[in-house]
């Protein structure tokens, strides 16, 4: 136990009233957890769980009552906690509580116990600090597994034998990795050995659960050390499977090919770096997944990968189901991307074309600043001359874009004449005739031809309604 107090963390306006009821009550009240060692480590916190020897039901209601009759409790019987939000804040009460696992469920046996019980069965030191709230130990920090010192020394490790606490919930594995690429904390080595040695065991937990704490990672500063030490504990092959396949480099012919897995990692943590975009770092995870199915040597060219985007794109929707993954717009944004990442490459290397910039355009709508953020990271090389002339070239493909851009107004284009209108003009029903028209024209402003406004697209139609034998309705 810590003598030094810690009264000065405490300076949400509920503590104060947490301290009154639970006085009255005549418990003892601390908060505990994640939130302390955020205060710790100055990190922004708004969960706040509160721990009572007691009933937590009862201490959350009596705190409700000092704040205002109408304040609304959530309260979850089954579980003994309740909840209720105030000042920004969504403050947590519970019982301490004593738990034990069946091995074979994530369903724990609970029954009553002390502060000690309840910091026992916490994750990791660094989570299972308190803070006394109430009485004469108020702000007494109490610190019973070294929590203190494994956040100067930037350790995770389990309060009790790992064996035990991962085997009591195997999510936690996860959660290790994701505390450490979030806080930049390393992994205990019999901690680490004990991850490794269940890693199989998360086979119990829900995918859902899973990913959202990958997806923690992901939105680390630096999610290639979450990944890697995934890989490393044989814990991402569990829910990642095709991540493996991208290892290792082939050779024939004394040519090889990049490394896809470290090169994906790089180009994640180049995402990572300017933006926050969860969606976007799922696109660059998974931007070169179809690589090893696509791998064929070709004596002229080399390594090709022929159509990776296009199986890549597939592959992303293969994988979010099988993750339990939204399978929504954000899965069709992720394809889009995978789908589109060639593009602007292919743009550099030929002579940028007005037209091909167009098309892209069009093809990309309002992603294209992402999609453009996403090739850029792509490019990774260990000759920085290469890649100081690829980030130059992009350059000017996003100079051509803007240009284009407050030309045409091709983003989120919408055909300057309707479909209906084509019907209208000609005395059409839905027919093959209104599609060709619409693609004619569509294609006429993609190469340049027409612009892209009304005037020119009705012309346009008129020609290629005659041409297709149609007579006008409409005069
Ligand atoms: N906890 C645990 N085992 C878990 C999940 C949570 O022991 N599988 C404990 C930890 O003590 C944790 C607390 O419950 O600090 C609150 O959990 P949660 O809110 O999920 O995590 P935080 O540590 O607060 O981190 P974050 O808010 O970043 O998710």
């Amino acid at each position: 136990m810590t003598m030094e107090n810690f009264t000065h963390l405490l300076q949400h306006p509920v503590y104060q009233l947490i301290e009154t009821a639970a006085d009255k009550l005549g418990v003892s009240a601390y908060v505990v957890g994640g939130v302390v060692r955020d205060y710790i480590l100055h990190r922004p916190s708004t969960d706040i769980d509160v721990v009572v020897v007691g009933s937590g039901v009862e201490l959350a209601q009596a705190v409700a009552r000092e704040i205002s009759p109408n304040l609304h409790v959530n309260v979850f019987k089954n579980f003994g906690t309740a909840q209720f939000f105030y000042h920004g804040a969504d403050v947590e009460f519970v019982g301490a509580r004593k738990e034990s696992y069946n091995p074979d469920s994530r369903k724990p046996v609970v029954e009553n116990g002390t502060l000690e019980d309840d910091q026992n069965r916490r994750d990791f030191t660094i989570n299972t600090l308190a803070i006394a709230l109430n009485g004469s130990e108020k702000g007494t920090l109490i610190d019973s597994f070294g929590g203190i010192q494994d956040i100067q020394d930037k350790r995770i490790r389990t309060p009790l034998d790992p064996d035990i606490t991962f085997s009591d919930d195997p999510l936690r594995m996860m959660r290790a990795m994701r505390f450490a690429s979030q806080l930049g904390f390393h992994i205990d080595p019999e901690t680490f050995r004990a991850i490794k040695d269940n890693a199989h065991r998360l086979e119990i937990i829900s995918k859902e659960r899973i990913v959202e704490e990958f997806n923690k990672i992901l939105l680390s500063p630096k999610p290639s050390v979450g990944i890697q030490l995934l890989d490393e504990a044989g814990l991402l092959v569990q829910f990642l499977p095709q991540f493996d396949k991208l290892k290792g480099v082939e050779v024939i012919n004394k040519r090889g090919h990049k490394d896809n897995y470290l090169h994906t990692l790089e180009v994640v943590d180049k995402i990572a770096m300017v933006s926050s975009n969860l969606w976007l770092l799922w696109a660059a995870l998974l931007h070169d997944i179809a690589k090893p199915a696509t791998k064929k040597y070709d004596e002229e060219h080399g390594w090709m990968f022929h159509g990776h985007e296009y199986v890549g794109s597939k592959m992303a929707g293969a994988i979010f189901r099988s993750l339990k993954m939204p399978v929504n717009e954000k899965l069709k944004y992720v394809q889009k991307l995978i789908l589109l990442h060639l593009r602007p490459i292919a743009l550099v290397e030929d002579t940028i074309t007005d037209s091909a910039v167009r098309r892209l355009l069009f093809d990309a709508g309002d992603d294209i600043d992402d999609l453009m953020l996403l090739c850029e990271a792509d490019v990774t090389s260990k000759n920085p001359e290469k890649i100081k002339r690829c980030l130059a070239n992009f350059a000017k493909v996003r100079e051509k874009l803007a240009e284009i851009e407050e030309k045409d107004r091709l983003r989120n284009w919408q055909p300057p004449v309707s479909g209906d209108l084509i019907m209208q003009t000609f005395g059409l029903h839905p027919s093959e005739e209104v599609g060709i028209i619409k693609t004619a024209i569509r294609e006429a402003i993609l190469d340049g031809v027409i612009d892209n406004n009304f005037e020119a697209a009705f012309e346009l139609m008129l020609k290629e309604g005659e041409k297709l034998g149609l007579k006008r309705n409409d005069l």
